[in-house]
C-alpha cells in the first residue's frame, strides 16, 4: 500500500521525499488543480519551492476548470503529452482535489505502462478518500469512472493546511466520507463529529479525524485493492448519492451533501430489514444535521427520478434487485444484493 504522511506543513517536504523516492529523478511532472493554486497563491500561502537539481514541468494553467470537468479524455490526453518525455522513475506529483489525483494518477498508470506518483490531496474528500486506495480515472459518457486504473500512489502526503484554501460549503460537504467511514469501522471517529465539524484552522483536530479516517478506509482497502469484497463498504450512502448527483449537478448538490442524503436513505431501508433500530435511524439524522449536512432528498426530486437514477425503474424487469450498503447494529455494514424497487421506493417516501 502508499506510504501516508499526514500533517500540518508537510507540504513543504515534498522534495526531500522525492529526492528519498526518486534518487535519479532529473524531472517531475506536476499537475495541479487551478482553482487551488489560484486560491493558495492569492492567500499566500507558500508552494514548496521546485528544487534546482530537477527540472519541474508544472501543468496548472493548460487545465480546463476543475472538479469533475478535469475528469475527460481530453484532460488525460493534455496531462499525457505534457509529461511524456518523463522517464520511469521520475515522479508525476498531482496536487489537488480528488478529480485531479483521478485524472493525474490516470495519466501515471498509463505513461510508459505505469509511472510511480505522489498524490497531494488538498480537500477532505480528496484526503480521506479519493487519495487512497489507488482508484484513478476519469469519466466517460455513459457513465462516471467507467475508464481508470488500480494504481496506488507511492506516496499520499496529506497537508491539512490546504483545507484553508476550501470554501466552508465543501469542506462542511467533505465531512460526510469522514462520517462514513466512522459507521462502518470507528465509533469513536463518529463520536468527535457528533458536535459539528471542526475550524479548518484546528490542524490538530483535523490531522487526528483525517488519519482516522485514513485508518479505516485502508483497513477496508487492503487485501481488496480490486473492490470485489469488503472495500465495497465504502459505498454506503452512494447508490443513492450518486443518482442525486447526477440529477442535481455539483453547484446544487454536492458529492458529500448527496452521500449524506444517501446514508439516511441506506440506514432507513436497514431499519426496515431490522438490521438497525429506530434510535440508530434518528441518531446518524442528529449527528449528520450537526455537521449541517442533508438529510432528506429535495422536495423538487421525485423518487420515481432517483429510482430511475439507481437503475431500479419501471423500465427495468419487474424482479430487478439492486445492490446497497446498509449499516448494521451500532456500527458496521453489510452488502445486500437484493433490494427492490418497492423496497427503496417506501425508504425514499420515508426520507422526506
Ligand atoms: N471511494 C470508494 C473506494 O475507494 O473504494
Amino acid at each position: 500500500m502508499s506510504e501516508v504522511r499526514i500533517g500540518s506543513g508537510v507540504r513543504h517536504e515534498l522534495w526531500e521525499h522525492v529526492r528519498r523516492l526518486f534518487p535519479g529523478a532529473a524531472r517531475a511532472g506536476w499537475v495541479i488543480d487551478p482553482r487551488m493554486f489560484a486560491a493558495w497563491e492569492a492567500a499566500d500561502g507558500g508552494l514548496p519551492d521546485d528544487p534546482e537539481a530537477v527540472d519541474v514541468t508544472r501543468v496548472v494553467e493548460a487545465l480546463p476548470g476543475h472538479g469533475e470537468a478535469l475528469k475527460t479524455r481530453e484532460v488525460l490526453a493534455l496531462v499525457q503529452d505534457a509529461l511524456i518525455e518523463l522517464r520511469r522513475d521520475e515522479p508525476l506529483i498531482a496536487m489537488g482535489g480528488g478529480a485531479t489525483t483521478d485524472v493525474a494518477g490516470f495519466a501515471a498508470a498509463t505513461l510508459r505502462r505505469g509511472m510511480r506518483w505522489i498524490a497531494m490531496p488538498t480537500t477532505v474528500v480528496g484526503m480521506v478518500d479519493a487519495a487512497i486506495g489507488g482508484k484513478t480515472g476519469i469519466n466517460h459518457p455513459r457513465g462516471k469512472n467507467l475508464l481508470g486504473a488500480f494504481h496506488e500512489p507511492a506516496l499520499v502526503l496529506i497537508d491539512v493546511d490546504f483545507l484553508k484554501t476550501l470554501d466552508a460549503r465543501d469542506v462542511t460537504a467533505g465531512t460526510a466520507e469522514v462520517y462514513k467511514v466512522g459507521r462502518l469501522g470507528d465509533a469513536a471517529l463518529r463520536e468527535r463529529l457528533a458536535d459539528g465539524c471542526p475550524p479548518v484552522d484546528d490542524a490538530e483536530a483535523w490531522i487526528e479525524l483525517v488519519k482516522r479516517a485514513v485508518a479505516v478506509k485502508r483497513t477496508l482497502v487492503e487485501g481488496d485493492l480490486l473492490d470485489l469484497g469488503q472495500r465495497r463498504l465504502l459505498n454506503y450512502g452512494h447508490t443513492v448519492g450518486h443518482a442525486l448527483e447526477t440529477l442535481l449537478g455539483n453547484e446544487r448538490m454536492r458529492h458529500g451533501e448527496a452521500i449524506a442524503i444517501g446514508m439516511q436513505v441506506a440506514i432507513q431501508l436497514a431499519a426496515s430489514r431490522d438490521l438497525v433500530d429506530d434510535d440508530a435511524v434518528a441518531g446518524q439524522k442528529r449527528d449528520l444535521e450537526a455537521l449541517e449536512l442533508p438529510t432528506r432528498i429535495p422536495d423538487d426530486v421525485s423518487t420515481d427520478a432517483v429510482l430511475e437514477g439507481v437503475g431500479l425503474d419501471k423500465k427495468r424487469q419487474a424482479d430487478a434487485h439492486h445492490t446497497m450498503v446498509l449499516p448494521t447494529g451500532a456500527a458496521g455494514a453489510t452488502v445486500v444484493t437484493d433490494v427492490s424497487e418497492t423496497e427503496l421506493r417506501s425508504a425514499l417516501d420515508a426520507t422526506r
